[in-house]
């Protein structure tokens, strides 16, 4: 006899260990099935963002920064260093202990709210018709099962985007799982893709002495971000940092001996170009998990790119089928991941209650979803940049504070940066917010909260803001939409 379960979650990263969380909190019966093994073979649930993404790359960012700090700036306050060294494995093992922490975690949040965990590789199957429960097979090694669930949430993710010239080893050619876990710094890292991954990785390895060369194929740099802050970090990563960055470029050929990569390209001038290096790291963006998901013939329906396809409720064309997170559209961010498994977990809920329409249905707003780079600065934005204003022809009000201007950034020594709010011309909503500088992912949540209380520029040059505290940039920059900030 198949175990039974009001709904089972495929995939335990935040898209759906977050979701089964809400589901149990709602008093659903609920089954987790995931398929994560760390690299001592053993089950680890919290999937990409916990094991090898967001909570890893920070723990390593907030290292080599430290590091950095030490060697460059500790000397203006005063404080003296001889022999500064870095201990890589050390590095490494307080990486891996804060996601052993984290991942054991999620398994005793399941425990708490009495989620069945299953270890395993899951299947979309059947149902007979709309009476019956979903089939799901969960295989693991030569055992498998099939469990029964009235509801299923597909939460699968993604993983990196396979580059044709070369395979990834994570010995000397590294996906995200192996630049987050050398045991030594490299002398020359070359990095593919100066996208989140290449810029996050390449600003720890560079901070801890790596000559690191980024290969971006966009003829510019960051164009996701607003145009002014792309220009603001080009200018600070080559010049302070020391990343070498070329944009524009186009790889011929990579090949490998036991010393060194050497990758052949044509740069923005089309002249040829060689690159050698003794690490390379592939980052050119991620793909969603989506093959060998569902049975032949049950019908999920998946567009040309892998991606699940789903309505902004998340439903998929399945009847009771919802998908999350990576492997459908929208941004690929942990946060958005959870808000969406939350918002799944609702409206399975409200179905069981019977109440659905249309009107009251949970959803997420995927135009209020910020994003965050954790270089330093760090740069976030909220809402539209200023290129898309301009292109949908939305007429608008700039203001623009910097970080220089600031008395907290100022002792801080971090003064490189700014904030910058754009809100339309006539009603004076906030349509974007974007900012480079210290602690703006921290600072970006005043943003979204007043982009999703639809609040005007004017709203937030009327809040009273701290000093002296980082948050005031922000606040100037809003009294600067109407050219009345203070202190400048
Ligand atoms: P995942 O986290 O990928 O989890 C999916 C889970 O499903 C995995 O455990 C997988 O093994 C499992 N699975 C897949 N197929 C099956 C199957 N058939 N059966 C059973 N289990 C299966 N985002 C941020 O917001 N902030 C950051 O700072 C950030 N940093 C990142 C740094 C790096 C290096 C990387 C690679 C990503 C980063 N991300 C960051 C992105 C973030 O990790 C993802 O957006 C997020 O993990 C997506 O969550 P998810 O639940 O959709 O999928
Ligand atoms: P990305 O999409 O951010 O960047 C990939 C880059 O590679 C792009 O600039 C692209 O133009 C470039 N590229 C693609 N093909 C190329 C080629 N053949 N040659 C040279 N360049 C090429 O993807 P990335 O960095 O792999 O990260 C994947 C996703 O993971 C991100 O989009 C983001 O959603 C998530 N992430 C989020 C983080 C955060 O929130 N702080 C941190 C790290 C990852």
């Amino acid at each position: 006899m198949a175990k039974l379960f009001d709904v089972a979650v495929i995939g335990a990263g935040p898209g759906g260990y977050v979701a089964a969380i809400r589901c149990a909190q709602l008093g659903l019966n609920t089954v987790c099935i995931d398929e994560w093994k760390n690299s001592e073979g053993t089950p680890s649930l919290g999937g990409t963002c916990l094991n090898v993404g967001c909570i890893p790359s920070k723990a390593l960012l907030e290292s080599s920064e430290n590091f950095e700090r030490a060697a460059k700036k500790f000397g203006e306050h005063g404080i003296k260093l001889e022999n500064l060294s870095i201990d890589v494995p050390a590095m490494i093992a307080r990486k891996n202990k804060i996601v052993k922490a984290f991942t054991s975690g999620i398994a005793m949040l399941f425990k708490k709210n009495k989620i069945t965990s299953m270890h395993g590789r899951g299947m979309l199957l059947d149902r007979q018709n709309e009476n019956q429960l979903w089939n799901i097979q969960v295989s693991n090694g030569d055992q498998s099962e099939v469990v029964q669930a009235e509801f299923v949430i597909l939460a699968t993710g993604s993983t990196p985007r396979p580059f044709p010239l070369v395979e990834i080893d994570n010995d000397k050619v590294l996906d995200n799982v192996g630049a987050l876990a050398l045991s030594e710094v490299p002398k020359r890292l070359g990095v593919i893709g100066a996208g989140v991954i290449g810029l996050e990785m390449g600003s720890v390895w560079r901070r801890l002495g790596a000559e690191v060369t980024i290969l971006e194929a966009q003829p510019g740099f960051l164009l996701s971000a607003d145009e002014s802050v792309a220009k603001e970090a080009q200018k600070v990563f080559t010049r302070e940092l020391g990343l070498v960055i070329q944009t524009g470029v186009d790889i011929n050929s990579i090949k490998q001996n036991k010393q060194q990569i050497s990758i052949a390209y044509t740069d923005s001038n089309k002249e040829s170009q060689k690159l050698e290096v003794d690490k390379l790291v592939v980052a050119i963006g991620r793909v969603p998990n989506s093959k060998g998901l569902a049975s032949d013939g049950n019908g999920l329906s998946v567009n040309s790119q892998g991606f699940i396809e789903v309505d902004a409720y998340c439903r998929t064309n399945l009847p009771s089928v919802f998908a999350v997170g990576d492997v459908v559209r929208g941004p690929m961010l942990a946060h958005k991941a959870s808000e969406e498994g939350v918002a799944v977990a609702e409206l399975i809920a409200t179905i069981k209650k019977q109440a659905a329409n249309n009107e009251s249905l949970p959803k997420v707003d995927l135009a209020v979803v910020p994003w965050v780079i954790y270089t330093s600065p760090e740069i976030a934005w909220v809402g539209k940049t200023e290129q898309m204003l301009k292109a949908e022809n939305i007429p608008y009000k700039v203001g623009q504070f910097p970080f220089m201007a600031n008395g907290r950034a100022r002792a801080l020594g971090e003064t490189h940066g700014f904030v910058k709010i754009l809100a339309h011309a006539e009603t004076d909503r906030i349509l974007g917010v974007h900012m480079i500088g210290p602690f703006v992912s921290e600072l970006i949540a005043e943003a979204v909260v007043a982009m999703e209380f639809k609040a005007s520029s004017e709203d937030l040059a009327r809040i009273i803001h701290a000093h002296p505290s980082l948050s005031e940039v922000l606040h100037e920059a809003a009294l600067g939409v109407d050219k009345r900030a203070l202190h400048i």
